[in-house]
């Protein structure tokens, strides 16, 4: 087989079949396929798209790339990802609390990267926490407490951690077909019993639009049905951030506020929508209201929080009850009116300019950094009242940042 062929075929919009995908992406990862063919094959797929019985065997083959976790218990087996948003800390509440539930939860998370924040990042604002656990800490932290939030390790999908890297690189990020394999592989690995996706819309989405993400969501659970895995979807909104709060520590001070039992009722609420399926198909409830009630009272119990606290430990963590943020400062309203727009792109632009986000792969994050919105979209403000507290370090960006979220602000005038 020649790769060159391959990617000629794609090009002239036929049909690869399951042995020309295995070849290239083996020949990818044991470098006898190089980067410029690997993308140009890219390129050829976001351009003219795969079919779902493609995609289907770019996914098992971007999985079965590399290594699945062992069952170390016999718990079932859950977990949520979701395509990336401001303000989504859902993942911080949501494995502790299902843990609390007799489930494992093998979370394997992502850095942020461009306008979205990552799990990983915002963990690490807690002091010493570790996200780099081997195979055999994963299983132990599981079968003690039920809950790990990590890397994936380096045998894991090693097709779609070179891949992802170059297509970051070369535009060939949107590609339905490249997304679905590369978020599904990496879910097959972690030997899931059930899977939620939350597949976001709106200005701080990636999906921008409502259709783009509702075509996502289909091919992501058609994807996982193909491959025996039980998954479900949940579209959401993030034409706004999801609660007050974006930037790593101010994030995770969120999360702590939820798994207190406060917190923004948006959070709350996203964090028991996506928590409820995962219950009804592990038999934990009957019926989604019922296990949005046993997951509210658990919530609000307590115990999700010491089960937080306890992954905490168990990854090297000092537990704190809240992380310490830098210097607070405020904008106000320039008119009296309705808030119309908090646009997503230029509020996650001005957490990378205040240094809580990273423009290029690898650039240092400032954990203590980000924004607590003081205002909903539909919210009456009047001239002069605050709308956004700026966390921020020794004035970086700050001028940079006001001028972005001036500009991401609409008030609609009465
Ligand atoms: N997240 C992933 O893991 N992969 C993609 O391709 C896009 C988002």
């Amino acid at each position: 087989m020649l790769a060159s062929s391959i990617i000629a075929k794609k090009r002239d919009h036929e049909k690869l079949s399951r042995e020309e995908i295995e070849f290239i992406l083996n020949g990818f990862v044991d470098g006898t396929v190089p980067d410029y063919q690997m993308s140009a094959l890219a390129m050829a797929i976001l351009c003219r798209g795969m079919d779902s019985e493609e995609i289907a065997n770019l996914t098992y083959c971007m999985w079965k790339s590399g290594i699945s976790l062992n069952r170390s218990t016999d718990r079932p087996r859950v977990d949520k990802h979701s395509t990336g948003g401001l303000g989504d800390k859902t993942s911080l509440i949501l494995a502790p609390l299902l843990a609390c539930f007799d489930l494992d939860v093998p979370m394997l998370s992502g850095r942020g990267l461009g306008i979205t924040g990552g799990t990983l990042d915002k963990l690490e604002a807690i002091e010493g926490f570790r996200c780099d656990l081997n195979q055999s800490e994963i299983d132990r932290q599981l079968r003690s407490i039920g809950c790990v939030i990590t890397g994936t390790t380096p045998d894991i999908t090693p097709a779609d951690r070179k891949l992802y890297a170059l297509r970051d690189v070369t535009g060939t990020v949107p590609s339905v077909a490249l997304i679905t394999a590369s978020i599904l592989s990496k879910k097959l690995a972690e030997s899931l019993d059930a899977l939620v996706l939350d597949v976001k819309f709106g200005t701080g989405a990636f999906m921008q639009t409502y259709d783009a993400a509702q075509a996502l969501s289909d091919s992501l659970v058609r994807t996982g049905q193909q491959m025996r895995q039980k998954t479900f979807s949940i579209m959401s909104d993030m034409n706004q951030p999801l609660g007050r709060m974006v930037g790593n520590g101010c994030e995770v001070n969120e999360s702590l506020d939820v798994l207190r039992g406060s917190g923004p009722v948006p959070v709350r609420e996203l964090t028991l929508q996506l928590s409820a399926p995962l219950m009804v198909a592990t038999g934990r409830a009957e019926t989604e209201p019922q296990a949005m009630v046993m997951l509210s009272k658990k919530l609000d119990s307590g115990e999700p929080l010491d089960r937080f606290q306890k992954m905490v430990e168990y990854q090297s963590g000092k537990f704190v009850d809240a992380i310490p943020l830098a210097t607070a400062s405020v904008l106000k309203c320039p008119r009296t009116g309705t808030i119309e727009n908090l646009h997503g792109q230029l509020i996650g632009q001005a957490v990378i300019e205040l240094g809580g986000g990273r423009s290029k792969l690898g650039d240092p994050i400032d954990h203590s950094v980000g924004m607590e919105f003081l205002v909903r979209l539909g919210d009456k403000v009047n001239e002069g009242q605050p709308w956004v507290r700026i966390f921020c370090n020794a004035g970086r960006g700050l001028a940079e940042a006001t001028a972005l979220l001036n500009r991401g602000l609409t008030i609609q005038g009465d």
